[in-house]
Formats: C-alpha cells, structure tokens, sequence
C-alpha cells in the first residue's frame, strides 16, 4: 500500500521559454504556444506558482477560468505532474514528531502514576514509605547494573558514523554509575554481595529486556527512547525533591543527587537530539514503526514505577534475595 498516493500538488514538468507576448512552454520535443491572456486574464501567476507546486483544488479555487483552462490544457500535454510526497523525512523532524507522542502517552499515564503522584504531594515520612525510597534506589541499581545490555549493540552502529561516536561517549560516560547507586545502598549496609543475591521486579527486567531487544532489532527506535530514559525535560529530579522533603538520610541521597546531577550536568538528556540531528533521512515506513513501539515504551516506563510502588510499598524487606541453595 506504501506506493499509492492521492496527487497533491502539480508542477511544471516542462521549461517556461515566456509569458509574455505569449505563453511558451517545452518540453523535450515539442514547443507549445499558448494566448498570453484571454479577456484581459493571463496565466502568468499561475505558471509562476507551478514552478514550486500547486494543487489542483487550488486552481480552481484562487486562479482565473482562463489559468484554470490554461492548467487542464497543460495537464493534458503533460506539461504539469503531480509531486509526488516524500517517503522520507529528516532524522530530527521524525524525533520531534515521537516526543510529542510520547510527552502525550507520558502525561497521561506515568506522570500521573502512584509513584509520581505520591512524589509530587509528599510531604512528610507518612506519605511515601522508607522501603519505596530505598526500593527505587534498588530497582535503580538492577537497571543501571545491566545498561550494557541494551548500550552495547549499538555502540558498533556501522550505519552512521557521527551516530556511532556520539552513543560512544555517552557510553564512556554512563558506565559504571551503577556504583553510584551501590555507594547508596551501602549506607544502608547492603553490599554489592547482597545484591548479587537478588532479582530485580519483573517490570524492571521487562525494561531492560525490551531495551536491549531494540537495541538489537531497531536501532533507531532505541535511540529514540534514550532522551526520555535520560530525563529530556526534567530540570530537578522529582523523586530526590520528594525524598529530601520528606527528611530522608542525605548520605544515602548524596550518591543518588550525583548520578541525577552527572545526567542533568552533562546534557544526557539531549543525547537523543544530537544523534537524530546527525540522521539525514527516515524513511515513512520506519516512522510509523517507530510510533508503535514508543507506545509499548512508555507502558513499560509507566509500569517500571508503578511496580516499584506496588511492590516496596506493601514488602516487609527490601532485597528480593534468591536463596541459591535452598530447594526452588
Ligand atoms: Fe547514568
Ligand atoms: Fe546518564
């Protein structure tokens, strides 16, 4: 279905040699001379329009009877075609068209979710449970601790090279914040042992895992979902504002503010931009793609607090702890 499409708008397909004492036009044969104007109408306009596009209703609309016949005569000799509309756009016009859907599917499902709503009206220690705060720092780790798996596959992007350096340093940049995360738990005496121990919640391994399946399989969708995985739009971080505000330990927010600052800091958040700004064409097919896919994202995304809250806020521990040896 992707090759049918409705004319849009019509060109001039052959050289307009005059318009005036007459109208003459070629193409690759033939000369065709038409009345420069009939009535005290000429065409002149409507040849001058031609030359960057017009549309057929148009003509009939804004143009004179003797343009209009002037047009069909045209049409008939071929001297007119139809534009054909683009089948590709460029990489940042495509990403501006994905974050206006996923801003859309964001606000109306994970910034009024129960984790950030509760982030966003706390007030004191009664509003969010300590197991939350330290849960989320947990499910945080488990997600950091694996973001090679969906970093990796597009390190060695082969199709472009500007892409493939900008998502090199990124790289270089975000490795190893999982220690971050792991100092904060520390506080908290968990040890990187202890968490070798654990599972993550099934909605932040179905995250990691969807991440590195397009990674894998889709490139450039993945690169589309790195700016809101980033934080694009976020100038403080809601979950710290939250988790001071309520009087939480600061040491165990102190290594938790500095992976939020290293991202707000080092413009993490526009990585996004930058690569797609260095992607000349997308092609229409791979857009609409691409909007499937960042539906199932955000549902993901949204799911990924949602479990946290769901989960931390009834527990009576913090680690999911694997016992390796007991009998499963
Ligand atoms: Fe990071
Ligand atoms: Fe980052």
């Amino acid at each position: 279905m992707d090759d049918i499409f409705e004319p849009q708008a019509f060109v001039l397909a052959g050289k307009c040699l005059s318009t005036s004492p007459s109208l003459v036009i070629e193409d690759d044969e033939n000369q065709y001379e038409f009345p420069a104007s009939v009535e005290g109408e000429d065409a002149a306009s409507l040849i001058s329009a031609l030359r960057s596009g017009v549309k057929a209703e148009e003509v009939i609309s804004r143009y004179s009877p003797y343009e209009q016949k002037v047009f069909d005569r045209l049409k008939e000799l071929q001297l007119v075609r139809a534009v054909k509309p683009a089948l590709a756009r460029s990489g940042l016009d495509v990403l501006l068209e994905l974050e206006d859907l996923a801003n859309d599917l964001l606000y109306r499902t994970l910034y009024t979710n129960v984790f950030w709503e509760k982030c966003s009206s706390a007030s004191s220690g009664d509003d969010i449970p300590l197991n939350v705060i330290h849960g989320m720092i947990v499910e945080n780790y488990h997600f950091l601790f694996r973001e090679s798996y969906f970093d990796a596959p597009v390190l060695s992007y082969v199709a472009n090279t500007g892409v493939r350096l900008s998502m090199n340093e990124f790289y270089a940049e975000e490795y190893g914040h999982d220690e971050l995360l792991l100092k904060a738990l520390n506080t908290l005496g968990v040890t990187r042992e202890d968490l070798a121990r654990t599972v993550p919640l099934p909605q932040t391994m179905a995250l990691c895992n969807a991440l590195a399946f397009w990674a894998h399989s889709d490139p450039l969708f993945f690169f589309s979902t790195l700016g809101i995985l980033e934080g694009k739009d976020i100038k403080q971080d809601s979950f710290l504002d939250a988790a001071y505000r309520i009087g939480v330990d600061p040491a165990l927010l102190k290594p938790v503010k500095a992976h939020s600052d290293i991202n707000l800091n080092g413009g993490h958040g526009s990585l996004t931009r930058k690569i797609f700004s260095r992607i000349p064409a997308i092609a229409d097919a791979d857009v609409r793609r691409m909007r499937a896919h960042t539906h199932l994202f955000i549902e993901l995304y949204d799911q990924f607090y949602t479990g946290i809250w769901e989960h931390y806020s009834t527990s009576p521990t913090l680690l999911r702890t694997l016992d390796v040896n007991g009998e499963a």
